[in-house]
Parts: C-alpha cells; sequence; structure tokens
C-alpha cells in the first residue's frame, strides 16, 4: 500500500489544487491531503474552514483523506505511513524553492521522495492569492474555485473589506 501526502496552505483550495488531488490519487493507493494551520502566513480562512472546503470539493475520491497539520511535514509523512510528498509545480520558479524543501525533507526523513506534478497547462495562472485578490473586489470565481465553496469563499473575502 503506497501512501502520499500532499501538503499545502489551501487559503483556500483551487481547481489546480483539486487537479493535482486528482491526479495524484490516481498514482496511489491512498492520498492524505494536509492542511497546515501555518503559524507564519496568517491565512484567510481558519484551518476548520479550510478542512471543510477541501472535504467538499474531494468527497468524490474515494481514497483521498483530508486531515490538518501542524509541525514538520517530514514527521507528519513518518507517523502517517506516508514515503512521498506530493507538490504541484506551475512554473521554473517554483522549482527552487521546492528543490530545496524536498532535500530539507529527505534529511529529517530518509524514506521520504518528493513527486512534483506539473500544474495542468488550464492553471498555470491560478493561485489562492488571485483567488483573494479577485474576491475580496467580488469578482466572479467561477473560473478559480469549485462550486460547492465559490459562495462560501466569495462572501468571506468580500466580508473582509467592509
Ligand atoms: O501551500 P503552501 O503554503 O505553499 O504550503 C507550504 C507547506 C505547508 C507545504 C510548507 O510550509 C510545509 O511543509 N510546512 C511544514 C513545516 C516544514 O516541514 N517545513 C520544511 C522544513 S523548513
Amino acid at each position: 500500500m503506497r501512501t502520499a501526502v500532499y501538503p499545502g496552505s489551501f487559503d483556500p483550495v483551487t481547481f489546480g489544487h483539486v487537479d493535482i488531488i486528482e491526479r495524484a490519487s490516481k498514482l496511489f493507493d491512498t492520498l492524505i491531503v494536509a492542511a497546515m494551520v501555518n503559524r507564519e502566513k496568517m491565512p484567510v480562512f481558519s484551518v476548520e474552514e479550510r478542512i471543510l472546503m477541501l472535504k467538499k470539493v474531494t468527497a468524490h475520491f474515494d481514497n483521498v483523506k483530508v486531515v490538518k497539520f501542524d509541525g514538520l511535514l517530514a514527521d507528519f509523512a513518518r507517523e502517517n505511513g506516508a514515503d512521498t510528498i506530493i507538490k504541484g509545480l506551475r512554473a521554473i520558479s517554483d522549482f527552487e524553492y521546492e528543490f530545496q524543501m524536498a532535500m530539507v525533507n529527505k534529511k529529517l526523513n530518509r524514506s521520504l521522495d518528493t513527486v512534483f506534478l506539473m500544474t495542468g497547462e488550464k492553471y498555470m495562472y491560478l493561485s489562492s492569492r488571485v483567488v483573494k485578490a479577485v474576491g475580496s473586489f467580488g469578482g466572479d470565481l467561477s473560473e478559480f474555485v469549485p462550486q460547492e465553496i465559490a459562495g462560501e469563499v466569495a462572501e468571506k473575502l468580500l466580508s473582509r473589506r467592509k
């Protein structure tokens, strides 16, 4: 049984993330989507909100679990029986940082490898930051986040401006 972990802030989850989840779920027996509590980044959505949204948009994948994580990813992977980290790469500019993180994670957990999946070409431009920027001005989010969560994402982002 191969288990992989797909970690991130998911603040909020986008179509780009769902595309990576769908493709990674076909490569592994179990995929754990791990939402980072993230003390450094001051997320807009609480970790509970991010997890609920992730659960809604991944409900149709049988082998995907969504969990919260806080601490080192290398430890989380070990504790959860995962030997692979999944990361999405949008552009070469993502690579340098991700390459460094992959090496740090390998130093901390020798049995852990990082597998990079290229972001689907439809989603190269898309990030949670773009969603937050557009949503904060009341822009249409239908191209960016799944319909199941579009209403709550739009409402929260607009309410923060008031
Ligand atoms: O979606 P993001 O914000 O790019 O995700 C970043 C994340 C959560 C994958 C990264 O910050 C992370 O792995 N955090 C856990 C702490 C850790 O293990 N850091 C690596 C050693 S410095």
